[in-house]
């Protein structure tokens, strides 16, 4: 056992606090880490403010990279040293999704089994099964995604969570390629990355929509063709303008990705999206949220699907190193989502930041 610095949330709503806590060695199928960056993503905010569940005290942060300081005793996939991404799917191989080929959704995904606690013994439940907004963490072995280590670890971690969640989003999820149209709901880390994913698999027009003018500003550079502030004119008239000026006849893009988890922004998605089109849903609603008022008739006329994104339906092992291949050949800006690196002590923060526009990520560096 070990004692390291770790920002945890104790209760609904409270500020984060930096505390000490006890990292057990790792067990079989268990690997610590010494992580090396670590950002802050939205379901952070929405852990500390009860949105996702009541299992408090939790241990934040879930965007990681870092090193491998020490192996369980049957671990052979990673070994200390190497450097890696942390996942939140390590697949069991095993379960109905697995058996089934579909292992993006697999049922009974692997943590360690050990749990991290306070000093004083309680029980701490880490975020997405990771925890890492502390100087090591312990994780099982499948979680760790080894990857090219020239690469710079505050950029790659953020394919931990947030950034594969949007690329994924439009490419695994969306299945968007050239010839198809793309509208982005929310240009926060998630969305500017399904930009930057829509981008990279071609298509055209990219439409960007926030209320926010810099994070518009910011999806241009990461490959919006079109932008439009939903603050300001009706998003869906303007998608389905844009979407025609391209392809004649359009009533909407072709993939519209929801990337805010709100009701009336999924229902401008919804309304976006054109005959035969998808709608993805990769924002996080909280429990509470409903889409009041959606006539059936509008769900079966336009035909097409209605889908959600859990963590961009990625593979770690197949998508990690190959998007960390494309950022090293220069080919997708993962830096462009670093917005500022900061200390353990400034999560509180970096929450307060997020809801003012010019951050997309706060990346914090150990
Ligand atoms: N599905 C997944 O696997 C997954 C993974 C990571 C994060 N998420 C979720 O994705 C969502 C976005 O996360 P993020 O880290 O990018 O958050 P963020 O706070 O960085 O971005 C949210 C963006 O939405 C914009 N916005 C807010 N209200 C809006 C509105 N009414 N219309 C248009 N834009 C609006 C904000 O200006 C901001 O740019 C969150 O709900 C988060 O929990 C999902
Ligand atoms: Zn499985
Ligand atoms: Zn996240």
């Amino acid at each position: 056992m070990q004692q390291v610095k770790a920002v945890v949330a104790k209760g609904k709503g409270l500020p984060v606090e930096l505390v000490t806590i006890n990292v057990p060695d790792p067990g079989p199928g268990e690997a610590v880490v010494k992580v090396q960056a670590c950002g802050v993503c939205h379901t952070d905010l929405h852990y500390r403010e009860g949105g996702i569940n009541d299992d408090f005290p939790f241990l934040l942060g879930h965007e990681a990279a870092g090193v491998v300081e020490a192996v369980g005793p049957d671990v052979t996939e990673v070994a200390p040293g190497d450097f890696v991404i942390l996942n939140w799917r390590a697949v069991c191989g095993e379960c109905r999704a697995c058996r089934r080929g579909d292992l993006h959704y697999c049922f009974n995904t692997h943590n360690a089994t050990q749990r991290m606690t306070l000093e004083d013994g309680t029980e701490l439940s880490p975020a997405l099964g990771i925890g890492a907004f502390a100087e090591k963490t312990l994780v099982a072995a499948g979680q760790c995604t080894k990857v090219d280590p020239s690469a710079r670890p505050a950029a790659v971690g953020l394919l931990g969570c947030g950034v594969m969640a949007g690329i994924g989003a439009a490419i695994n999820t969306g299945a968007v390629t050239r010839g198809r149209s793309v509208a982005v709901i929310g240009c926060g880390g998630v969305g500017a990355a399904a930009i930057a994913g829509s981008a990279l698999a071609g298509a055209s027009p990219i439409i960007a929509v926030d209320i926010d003018p810099q994070k518009l500003a910011k999806a241009r550079e990461l490959g919006a063709t079109h932008t439009v502030d939903s603050s300001q004119v009706d998003p869906v008239a303007e998608i389905k303008r844009i979407a025609a000026e391209t392809y004649e006849g359009a009533d909407g893009a072709d993939v519209v990705i929801e990337a805010v988890g709100r009701p009336e922004t999924w229902k401008q998605a919804f309304y976006a999206r054109d005959l035969a089109g998808t709608v993805v849903l990769v924002g996080v609603p909280t429990p509470d949220m409903k889409v009041p008022d959606l006539p059936l008739i509008d769900v079966f006329g336009r035909g097409g699907a209605l889908k959600s994104s859990w963590y961009g339906d990625c593979l770690p092992s197949r998508d990690f190193p190959m998007l960390v291949d494309l950022y090293q050949q220069g080919r997708l800006d993962l830096d462009a989502f670093v917005t500022e690196e900061i200390g353990i002590d400034d999560v509180e923060a970096a929450f307060e930041r997020m809801h003012h526009g010019d951050v997309l990520r706060s990346v914090v560096i150990l």
